[in-house]
């Protein structure tokens, strides 16, 4: 094995966290600690690319830290953290900048949506942000990268860049020592069956933090009363649920609860149509809202412990930015050798 296996993700600390969060992601940076040795950043570099108010943002990168922890995330065998406490993100980002194309960065669509007509107006930052990303990933050389699948195409950008590192720098890398190139092409973790959670309200647009109507998505914060309320008043359509998966096609809201159902049970959706097919949503959704209710109450009841001392997470984000900074500095003065920087 030419790279050693570790595992990178981040989440932005831009209010409240959903749902799509927790099953896209954060669910899966739990599992994974069983295998890898996993680094999980709250970034909050990336967060300052379209306004924050200072002092929600501090308040938001306590929450996510809390979320992780409260989900099942061991900080002392793991390395958790706040981005922007690891200067090496912001140096290997622009080396990045030197070595991403326009071209790549302008076909993401990501960019595309947030920054919407007023494009002008949009910060340099939103622009770089894809370069950013990859720094974060690349500053620990991490191999698996946990993500939803609305993050697959800046990996895929992330993937670009290592590779284009890799072949301007050949007989450099070669003659430091990594004949298998420096940086490894990360490769994404989309696993279970939600990794596109959908909006409660229309089945065609994804659950984000950005939406409008609170009654789009399941907040971590949402108490039991908010939880059934919402799922109440999810949009269905009017046919009983289906017993096979093809019978989903061309249903997007039943296809994205099942989908919750199965994510929260930890079954696939085979399986919840095996139990729930012929049945009508209103029996549906009784039972996903005393399963939703039972799986995160109480992260919830946690979030909110922890986050009434903020000291302690802040002790927690200190000591993981200490241990991230050591592999960090170690990739960064690599990277600054096959650059060509002199460096004391
Ligand atoms: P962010 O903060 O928007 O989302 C955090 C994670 O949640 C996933 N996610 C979803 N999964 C399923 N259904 C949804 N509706 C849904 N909405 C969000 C995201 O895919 C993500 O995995 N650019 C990243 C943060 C980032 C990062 C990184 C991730 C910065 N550097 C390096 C991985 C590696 C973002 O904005 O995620």
């Amino acid at each position: 094995m030419a790279f050693k296996e570790r595992v990178f993700s981040g989440v932005q600390p831009t209010g409240n966290l959903h749902l799509g969060n927790y099953l896209g992601a954060i669910v899966n940076f739990v599992k994974l600690q069983a295998t890898y040795e996993c680094v999980y950043c709250v970034v909050d570099m990336h967060a300052i690319t379209v306004w924050q108010d200072p002092a929600e943002l501090k308040k938001s990168i306590r929450e996510v830290t809390a979320a992780f922890l409260a989900a099942g995330i061991d900080p002392k065998k793991h390395i958790v953290f706040n981005q922007s406490q690891v200067s090496e993100h912001a140096e290997l980002a622009w080396v990045f900048n030197c070595v991403a194309r326009l071209g790549w960065l302008n076909r993401m669509t990501q960019f595309k949506e947030k920054a919407g007509k007023d494009r002008e107006n949009a910060s340099v930052g939103l622009y770089a942000y894809p370069n950013l990303m990859a720094a974060d990933i690349l500053i620990y050389r991490a191999t698996h990268v946990p993500i939803g699948e609305d993050q697959r195409q800046h990996l895929e950008l992330t993937r670009d860049i290592a590779q284009k590192f890799n072949n301007d720098f050949k007989p450099q890398i070669d003659a430091a020592g990594f004949p298998d190139g420096f940086f490894p092409l990360a490769e994404g973790l989309m696993s279970g069956p939600a990794t596109r959670v959908m909006s409660l309200r229309d089945g065609s647009k994804k659950m984000s933090k950005s939406d409008p109507s609170d009654y789009s998505r399941i907040a971590l914060s949402d108490d039991a009363d908010a939880i059934a309320q919402k799922i109440k008043k999810a949009k269905t359509d009017p046919e009983p649920l289906p017993s096979e998966e093809k019978g989903l096609e061309g249903r997007p809201e039943a296809d994205n609860l099942v989908g919750i159902f199965a994510a929260l049970a930890g079954r696939s959706r085979a399986d919840v149509l095996g139990e729930y097919g012929g049945a009508q949503f209103s029996t549906f959704k009784a039972a996903l809202i005393d399963l939703a209710v039972a799986k995160l109450s109480p992260i919830t009841s946690e979030m909110n412990r922890l986050t009434a001392d903020p000291g302690h997470i802040d002790a927690v984000l200190a000591d993981g930015s200490a241990r991230a900074k050591v592999l960090a500095a170690e990739t960064m003065a690599h990277v600054k050798d096959i650059v060509g920087f002199v460096r004391g």
